[in-house]
């Protein structure tokens, strides 16, 4: 038997649902050497701004315990230098490049940004990333402001307003830094969108006892990695109840097994991250692991694992 893996997302026709999580897979070139791209089911590229950014200060890395701490602060060439020389790089790899967008200026960019990505065939989506922890404007000395996927108001506004200027498929991606991830999920869909990503890393912070110091800069960073798959999953499946568009599901990451728990908690597609600095071909891997385990179990279609998970209750 030859299970379907192939999933839609929106109008989006994935040949697979397996994906590379942005931020975590340069621009694809990177990784040519250690699987065939061809495998993916499409590349989130690293969240792009109007304007350059150089990220945050150095060190913008640390480990921890079962993951890692990040705080690259969005660095990325802007939309003029991604539209000219990145996007032609992505598209070799032959397969749906999604591409992230954020804003450091208000929902306002975030509509710029959408207008020029739509006029472009090589760009197959588009994912909101309205999650990310590590902007400055959100990080001071004291405390951490707030993200729009903190807010269900702001959520709906912006995923609103950039509903009204594209077709392409639009993916909000949600922090896990909330209350009620549920909440924040219903009002990007209510406001059009067409799927959900999620989850975006976890806060989380590092001391270097010797020096007294902060692990990282910003003294605050996201936490990724297996450390937070228990979170992801929860969060997955509690959306999953209550959404009735797809879900992308990511954290934590790192093989066949813990892919499958993702879809079987309700995830449609998964998104590899953190696993892809430790094993460069393992998002290929997690390919053939989920199309042996459907053969294994006569399970003709992804679609069919996802949300079947078995409870008591
Ligand atoms: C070094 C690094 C950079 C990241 N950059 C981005 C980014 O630019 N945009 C974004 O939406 N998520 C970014 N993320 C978050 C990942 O896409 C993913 O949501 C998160 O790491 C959880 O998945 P994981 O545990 O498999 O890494 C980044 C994560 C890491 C580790």
């Amino acid at each position: 038997m030859n299970p379907k893996i192939g999933v839609k997302i929106g109008r989006l026709a994935l040949k697979n649902s397996v994906m590379v999580a942005s931020g975590t897979f340069g621009y694809a070139e990177e990784f040519a050497d250690f699987l065939d791209l061809k495998k993916l089911g499409a590349i989130v590229s690293k969240t792009i701004t109007v304007k350059p950014r150089q990220g945050n200060i150095p060190p913008r890395t640390c480990e921890a315990p079962a993951g890692m701490l990040n705080s690259i602060g969005l660095e990325n060439p802007g939309i003029d230098v991604f539209i000219e020389e990145k996007l032609p790089v992505l598209k070799k790899a032959g397969i749906p490049v999604i591409v992230s967008i954020a804003s450091e200026s208000g929902s306002e960019e975030f509509v710029v940004l959408a207008k020029r990505l739509d006029k472009l065939n090589e760009v197959a989506a588009l994912e909101l990333n309205i999650s990310c922890p590590n902007i400055k404007s959100h990080v001071t000395r004291h405390k951490v402001t707030r993200l729009v996927s903190q807010d269900p108001r702001a959520t709906f506004a912006v995923v609103k307003m950039v509903r009204r200027v594209t077709r392409k498929t639009l993916i909000t991606k949600l922090s896990p830094n909330v209350t009620d991830i549920v909440e924040i999920a219903l009002a990007a869909q209510e406001a059009g969108s067409d799927a959900l990503a999620l989850i975006n890393t976890v806060q989380g912070m590092s001391i270097d006892v010797s020096t007294r110091k902060p692990k990282i800069a910003m003294i605050v960073g996201g936490l990724s990695g297996p450390a937070i798959r228990p979170i992801a999953l929860r969060m997955v499946w509690e959306v999953y109840q209550k959404a009735r568009i797809p879900i992308i599901g990511m954290g934590g990451i790192m093989d066949t097994e813990s892919a499958l728990e993702f879809f079987i908690a309700g995830a449609s597609a998964i998104s590899v991250g953190t696993a892809n600095f430790v094993n460069p071909g393992v998002s290929a891997e997690i390919v053939s692991g989920v199309t042996k385990y459907l053969q294994k179990n006569k399970i003709s279609s992804i679609k069919n694992l996802v949300g079947t998970l078995e409870c008591k209750i």
